[in-house]
């Protein structure tokens, strides 16, 4: 019998569905997940409550040094696939809020920042079958990942699938604002000179675009199943 890839990582941009897609995923393998995201979500949470500036790289490692944030199973049935919290408290929607998107991608792009969150992510890894999603999983956080697939779409299809996520949650937006803000992370996520957002090159690529979550779900099962590890 073929072995199962205990590591799975899946990449791709903001909105492209790696958080519905490997958390169905993670929770049909009975693996556990991890959307890496989240952690620098937190810490960007974090600096914009305590006031410090997200372009302080110096500053940013030392509040990471003494806030507590912590990644565990959904507690509360809301729809989230996770829970986060900050120094005990749960943020997992603050998260989600605009100010976290717009300063998230400076926050990511320093260096030592990425440097002290790389430990927490590859613990996760360290401790059981995981599927892993997030930007740099098959090229930095764990290169030797048995599976890895780039999930992808158009930015247009990306910021509306963002808007209906706010809509259903009750949060105004508006799509050129949303799309604009995409365009933005997308550039600043690609562009960034330490693990910018790229494909590794044994990733599969899949464009999910015109693509049901079922059907994206039912492709990437396959890859699991003709894995080769
Ligand atoms: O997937 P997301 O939109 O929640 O990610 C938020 C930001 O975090 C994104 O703009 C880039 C950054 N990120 C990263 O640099 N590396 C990861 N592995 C995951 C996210």
């Amino acid at each position: 019998m073929r072995a199962r890839p205990r590591s799975i990582a899946i990449d791709g941009p903001a909105g492209s569905g790696k958080t519905t897609i490997g958390a169905e995923l993670a929770r049909r393998l009975g693996y556990a997940f991890l959307d890496t995201g989240m952690v620098y979500r937190a810490t960007t949470l974090a600096a914009v409550r305590c006031g410090v500036s997200v372009h302080d790289e110096a500053a940013l490692v030392a509040l990471i040094g003494r806030v507590q944030i912590a990644v565990s199973p959904p507690a509360v049935d809301d729809g989230r696939v996770t829970t986060i919290t900050l120094d005990g408290e749960d943020v997992t929607w603050a998260l989600r809020e605009r100010v976290v998107d717009d300063n998230v991608s400076p926050v990511s792009a320093h260096p030592l920042v990425r440097d002290r969150l790389l430990g927490v992510q590859r613990s996760v890894a360290s401790q059981g079958p995981v599927v892993m999603v997030g930007r740099d999983i098959g090229t930095v956080i764990l290169p030797g990942a048995d599976l890895k697939v780039y999930l992808d779409a158009s930015v247009e299809e990306r910021a509306r699938r963002r808007q209906a996520e706010l809509q259903a949650r009750g949060v105004a937006s508006n799509y050129d604002e949303v799309l604009d803000n995409l365009r933005q992370r997308d550039a600043m996520d690609s562009g960034r000179s330490v693990a910018p957002l790229a494909q590794a090159p044994d990733a599969h690529y899949v464009d999910s675009t015109s693509l049901s979550v079922d059907s994206v779900l039912q492709h990437i099962e396959d890859l699991v199943r003709g894995c080769h590890c």
